[in-house]
């Protein structure tokens, strides 16, 4: 921590709210931020997939602090965020792909794996040769980005290898006082990470995570096929995207997937989640079923999902049984089964 930060820490946004630690997003609380971030302060911040945590991308030791407080390993890189293309064009090199991408999806949950410049510090990029990055579509990181006129460095604001955060106090109940501002923005529109996809390799673009932008609309506006690479750490060291470990997202109840359709039989103290609320319920078993949705709708089924793998965790369960979607999905459908899947898997 820096000494400008350790100070700045002292303070308190103007405008309170209902909870410690998380803040309205008040201009003069926008102004606050923004200031706590150019004295290398770390913050939580909404946007539309995931609440991430958040410090001055140019910053070293500010993007230090941040995988000191969520005990990320420093080989696996950040994501920047950006208010505009010009501040990305700042920190990479854009191909017209990347522009092409860009102007039909940002603001939004798209971030592009592009060619850096050397202005990118290397503990960002974990000594690669290229930099993620993404401009988000939440009004108040857009606001915040503004203000701020530079690049956010910001992972989700979960601890390594936990569930990711979709509500301000998924951040607080994890971080506490060590994350004392975070500015609130509800709870999170998408509900799972941004769509990642390496733009760094020429004409072979390749999607290294799924999310709510899908592989078929990013190859019809490249006019290109589409690679889905979804690589784990464990299965090869030259890895592209570290953070897509295959055990990922997990809660630390056990937590086992099945195919849809494939119910399996739970014994007491195991709880069951579904996509959807299933038609008939077992009366002895009623209050440990669970589902996603009322009706399977996979937009909801994203933006609940991690809210709920939370609360079972939270309730003493012994195992957790969760229904997958199709295997043969794209887009949103196929990022929540990564996502389940991962978050079941036992190494
Ligand atoms: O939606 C999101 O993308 C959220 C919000 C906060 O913007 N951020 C997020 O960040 O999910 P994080 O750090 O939890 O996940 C970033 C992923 C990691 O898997 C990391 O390995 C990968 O992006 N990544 C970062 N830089 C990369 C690079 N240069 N090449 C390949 N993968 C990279
Ligand atoms: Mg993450």
């Amino acid at each position: 921590m820096s000494k400008s930060s350790f100070e700045f820490y002292k303070k308190a946004p103007p405008d309170g709210g209902a909870s410690s630690f998380v803040y309205p997003p008040s201009e003069a609380n926008i102004r606050f931020f923004a200031e706590a971030l150019q004295n290398g302060c770390v913050v939580g911040l909404p946007t539309e997939t995931v609440y991430g945590l958040a410090a001055l991308a140019l910053d070293e030791q500010a993007c230090h602090s941040i995988f000191s407080i969520k005990g990320r390993p420093l080989m696996d890189p950040l994501i920047v965020h950006v208010a505009d293309l010009e501040m990305a064009r700042s920190l990479a090199i854009v191909p017209e792909d990347g522009r092409i991408l860009a102007e039909a999806f940002w603001p939004g949950p798209l971030t592009l794996v592009l060619k850096k410049r050397s202005i990118v510090p290397d503990l960002i990029t974990a000594g690669k040769e290229t930099v993620a990055i993404r401009m988000p579509r939440h009004p108040v990181a857009k606001k915040l980005l503004h203000q701020l006129n530079a690049p956010l460095a910001a992972p989700s604001a979960n601890p390594f290898g936990y569930v990711s955060p979709t509500r301000p106090e998924h951040v607080t109940s994890a971080f506490g006082d060590k994350v004392p501002f975070v500015l609130d923005g509800g709870p999170c529109e998408v509900g799972l990470e941004s769509t990642i996809v390496d733009l760094s390799k020429g004409k072979n673009p390749a999607i290294l995570r799924p999310g709510a932008v899908t592989a078929e609309q990013i190859s019809d506006h490249l006019r290109l096929p589409v690679q889905t690479k979804l690589l784990n750490l464990e299965e090869t060291e030259a890895a592209t995207a570290p953070g897509t470990m295959l055990r990922h997202y997990s809660p630390k109840t056990k937590m086992i997937a099945f195919e849809l359709g494939s119910i399996p039989k739970t014994a007491k103290n195991e709880a069951i989640a579904f996509l959807q609320r299933p038609g008939t319920l077992n009366p002895s078993r009623e209050q440990a079923t669970f589902w996603f949705s009322e009706d399977g709708d996979m937009e909801i089924v994203a933006r609940t999902l991690f809210d709920l793998l939370r609360k079972l965790d939270a309730k003493g369960f012994e195992r957790i049984f969760c229904e997958l979607p199709p295997a043969n999905a794209d887009g949103l459908v196929l990022a929540i089964r990564d996502r389940l899947s991962r978050a079941a898997s036992i190494k």
